[in-house]
């Protein structure tokens, strides 16, 4: 390793330390994340609770949980069967640390195996509603898990395997018609259930966790988005001491909250850099930029790199590669201005970089089984720490968009920020099938442009995901006055989402699409076709490349 590699290794292992002391103050739960769709609602659910939720891998060591100094341990849900040959799994010594553990679906599974219980294969998949009796096996009390609630409940269920011996020192405090669905060791405080008590399905799922929360774990309720701010700007002025740091700020709402935040921990010891990749939406340069410096009163290098990027995506036309080139040249930009920041005014060393990373990033670019599955290249997680010899600081890594919004507000951030609709780092570059082209990026500026104020007028803006436009270079043909025309094609996409993992079209009224489109064609020279696009993710992505 040479020594820049090295320092950097101490550092983000320093930083990693400091994340935990972070939460360790909060006394949150840790969730352990074997892959299950849900991991993110049961951290949503817990920190609905105003208790902490942090999740990490399955395989994260032992000590890094104890670092947190968690009041609970949560065990998510997964697609596997603990059968399969590469079966995730934690490190046993999670059962035997005294922390009270939930283990939910897979995690029950999991726990039932490894303390030596039994686990049957199902002959099929159980998906849907089933009927729990709440019921304890050897006594008549009945289960700190259950307490307060209706002996049968609704419950949500998707296994495949499922429990038919307990482990030693276990009991049954819970059964659907055919299958043991809650477990429970009092003396190891170690709870389990087969069905996902953090789904909307699952009646009074919420009282479950905050059962497990609250009347086992003794966790306390202390985490709000004040308490948040606090936490998160005392550890980071820890945290960088007399260092400096830079932040690629691109004006959407996560960079933006992400600054703020640091700004409030190290003042004008943060610099900013926001990139004019001239892939940008119509005046979003200058009006970002003046939001920035004049009203948030960050300290903001403007850097006009347009020409740089447009000779870059020069004849490229694949999505992957597009996105690959802005992506360097976005870190050569930035490698750029942070040497001449270091190189000139009078400051101090800079160690930190501060990304608005959020917990969909984070496992879109990544999977429980390795980085195999990434579904985009994702040019703002990743990429940018390999190349520099900074640590990062990353305080949203955790939350999801509507948390960070939240944050921003008791921030005090105009809600013109608070709501903006988020935009790719690679911006109007996938939303314009074919060559980049100075003219091309005209036309679905124009067209963006008009797709953006249509929807606000029609008072959608505030309840949608995105909406934006989309330029394909198909002609078709058309007819204008007493002229044949053959023009391009503007897609219109609207969607609805929670975190932009899934996410399905909005049925926009009929005339708010027959305004855009006609605008469209009337003011937006060469198009001569609005389509609306009705997929959903999945199958189909939000953004078109
Ligand atoms: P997809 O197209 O993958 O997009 O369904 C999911 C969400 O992510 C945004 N997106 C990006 N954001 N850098 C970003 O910061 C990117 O490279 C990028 N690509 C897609 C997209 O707008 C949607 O909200």
């Amino acid at each position: 390793m040479t020594e820049s590699a090295a320092k950097l290794a101490a550092e983000l292992a320093g930083a990693q330390e400091q994340a935990g002391r972070m939460k360790a103050e909060l006394g949150g739960v840790v969730v352990l994340d074997f892959g299950g769709q849900y991991t993110q609602l049961i951290a949503r659910r817990i920190r609905e609770q105003q208790v902490f939720a942090a999740i990490l891998r399955c395989t994260a060591p032992v000590e890094e949980i104890q670092k947190l100094a968690p009041a609970g341990i949560v065990l998510s849900g997964g697609p596997s069967s603990v059968y399969d040959a590469d079966a995730p799994k934690c490190d046993p010594k999670v059962l035997a640390l005294g922390i009270p553990v939930l283990g939910i679906c897979y995690g029950m599974q999991w726990i039932t195996h490894t303390l030596g219980g039994k686990v049957e294969k199902a002959a099929r998949r159980e998906y849907g509603r089933a009927q729990l009796k709440v019921g304890c096996e050897g006594g008549p009390e009945s289960s700190a898990l259950f307490s307060g609630v209706p002996a049968a409940l609704r419950v949500w269920n998707s296994h495949g395997d499922q429990v038919l011996a307990l482990p030693p020192g276990f009991r049954t405090i819970g059964m659907t018609e055919n299958a043991v669905a809650a477990v429970e060791d009092v003396q190891r405080k170690i709870y389990a259930v087969e069905f996902h008590p953090e789904v909307k399905h699952t009646e009074r799922g919420t009282e479950l966790l905050r059962n497990f929360l609250f009347g086992v774990c003794k966790a306390e309720p202390k985490w709000s988005g004040a308490a948040f701010i606090e936490e998160t700007t005392a550890a980071i002025r820890e945290k960088v001491g007399n260092k400096w740091a830079i932040c690629a700020l691109s004006g959407g709402v996560d960079s933006t909250v992400a600054a703020v935040l640091v700004h409030r921990a190290m003042g004008n010891r943060l610099t900013n850099i926001f990139v004019n990749t001239g892939l940008l939406r119509k005046h979003e340069f200058e009006s970002t930029l003046e939001m920035l410096r004049d009203r948030l009163k960050l300290r903001v290098i403007g850097v006009d790199a347009s020409d740089r990027f447009l000779a870059q995506l020069k004849g490229i036309t694949d999505p992957e590669e597009k996105r690959r080139r802005i992506g360097r040249e976005f870190i050569a930009v930035f490698a750029e201005q942070a040497q001449k920041l270091q190189a000139g005014e009078a400051h101090g060393e800079i160690g930190y970089l501060v990304q608005g990373t959020l917990y969909p990033d984070v496992i879109e670019s990544v999977s429980v089984k390795g980085p195999s599955s990434t579904i985009k290249t994702h040019h703002n997680v990743g990429g940018l720490p390999e190349k520099m010899p900074f640590a990062l600081i990353e305080p949203l890594r955790d939350l999801f968009k509507d948390e960070v919004r939240q944050i921003g507000k008791e921030l005090g951030l105009p809600a013109e920020v608070l709501v903006k609709h988020p935009f790719p780092g690679p911006g109007l570059a996938v939303r314009l099938l074919g060559e980049v082209n100075p003219t091309q990026l005209a036309t679905l500026r124009e067209a963006d442009a008009i797709v953006v104020e249509e929807i606000r007028k029609a008072g959608f803006y505030e309840k949608v995901w995105q909406a934006f436009a989309v330029l394909l270079p198909i002609r078709s043909v058309g007819v204008m006055g007493d002229f044949r025309t053959y023009g391009q094609t503007v897609v219109v996409r609207v969607v609805e989402s929670d975190d932009a993992m899934t996410a399905d079209w909005v049925k926009l009224p009929g005339e708010v699409l027959a305004g855009i489109s006609t605008r469209i064609v009337n003011e937006v020279s060469g198009v001569t076709r609005v389509v609306y696009d009705v997929s959903s993710k999945p199958p189909s992505t939000i953004e078109w490349e």
